[in-house]
């Protein structure tokens, strides 16, 4: 039976990053002969422009009965004034709860041909593999109560909450385990147990899931030594399991040791492996419809589609030997680009990964 791909563009620059790589996995079912239907809706604020909503319902079922989903991204000026509820961004954290996809791998890497475009000296960073595997479903970002409310002495007043049940955390945990497992054998849990209540339960129930994975050398680490040390010397860290707000924040800082946030690629799994792929860079209002997008986060997010829900580990290896090779013909595009080196658009970059994978 054929697999099911939901397409979800989403707002800004996704449709333009999105097109490239729907190029990429369009030729990557053919060549490999994957069987794949791929379908397109809305979310974000196109959806809210067609649906009064930024995710309906019938694109949640569509979702939930796909085999996998590739989002762009959401969000806008267009809707920035909208009530919290309905924003953009609701569209994507309502997908990832009502779908279970907890478990969020970031993986960090450099690409020897991009070193120079890193803001840190290539010695710092290069061969820099760093996986940040991030709790998606729970934490402050869906924590009740959550709201505003006006003080006795008539100050406003604005509170979210931050909870973590110990399943929450274990089954985070087990990912993160076993992500080190088949790479180095290095987990870094961070957190804030010197001040949170949730970060100690989190410490704690790390360390018990740690028993079950005597071969995985667990450490741990406050969040803000961790935003420090990764820059200082990030090649200490190999795989990385955090909660969600520190996830979210970490991960964008490591993405700039690898040149550019529009290299990172992730995926958002539930607990047996159906994902939702995304780059982690944002909508970039500012560069939406020039055509100048980096859609390399999102190719490789195509790879990742490949590899985790779909076990088609021969396909997602040669879409990223083909991004390797057109960064090693030299084309960049703009937040890539660095002196000796061709500057190209999104379309360009997509059509040279198009070609490179077609030739492999
Ligand atoms: C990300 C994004 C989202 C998040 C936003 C758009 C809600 O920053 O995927 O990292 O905070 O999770
Ligand atoms: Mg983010």
């Amino acid at each position: 039976m054929s697999k099911q791909i939901l397409i979800l563009p989403g707002d800004g620059i996704g449709p333009e990053i999105t097109a490239e790589a729907v190029k990429v996995l369009e030729l990557a079912n053919d060549k490999f002969q994957l069987g794949l239907t791929l379908s397109h809706d809305v979310i974000g604020g196109a959806a809210i422009d067609k649906h009064g909503v930024p995710l309906a319902d019938e694109t949640l079922e569509r979702a939930r009965a796909a085999d996998a989903v590739l989002l762009g991204a959401v969000g806008g000026p267009k809707w920035d004034k909208i009530e919290r509820d309905i924003r953009p961004e609701r569209g994507l954290l309502k997908i990832r709860a009502q779908l279970g996809l907890f478990g969020n791998l970031r993986p960090a890497i450099l690409y020897p041909q991009l070193a120079e475009a890193s803001s840190l000296k290539p010695e710092v960073v290069s061969g820099l593999d760093i996986l940040i595997v991030r709790e998606l479903t729970g934490g402050i970002y869906f924590g009740t109560p959550r709201g505003n409310r006006v003080l006795d002495n008539g100050e406003r007043q604005a509170y979210d909450t931050l909870p973590y049940s110990e399943s929450e955390v274990r089954r985070i945990a087990k990912v993160g385990f076993e992500s080190a497992r088949v790479r180095s054998k290095k987990l870094c849990s961070v957190d804030k147990a010197n001040v949170l209540a949730s970060s100690q339960l989190w410490r704690e129930v790390v360390e018990e899931v740690a028993k079950d994975y005597p071969d995985v050398e667990l450490s741990h680490m406050y969040v803000d030594n961790a935003a420090m040390q990764l820059v200082r010397a990030p090649k200490q860290f190999d795989v990385i399991v955090t909660d969600n707000m520190f996830g979210d924040i970490l991960s964008d800082q490591a993405s700039m040791l690898t040149g550019s946030i529009g290299m990172l690629p992730s995926a958002s799994l539930d607990a047996h492996n159906k994902g939702m792929y995304e780059p982690c860079h944002g909508s970039a209002p500012d560069i939406a419809g020039q055509g100048i997008a980096n859609p390399l986060a999102t190719i490789l997010s195509v790879s990742m589609l490949l590899r985790y829900s779909l076990d088609q580990a021969a396909a997602a290896d040669a879409i990223e030997k083909a991004v390797s090779l057109v960064l090693d013909q030299g084309l960049r595009t703009g937040d890539i680009w660095s002196e000796g080196h061709v500057r190209v658009g999104t379309q360009q970059m997509g059509d040279a990964v198009v070609a490179a994978l077609r030739n492999l």
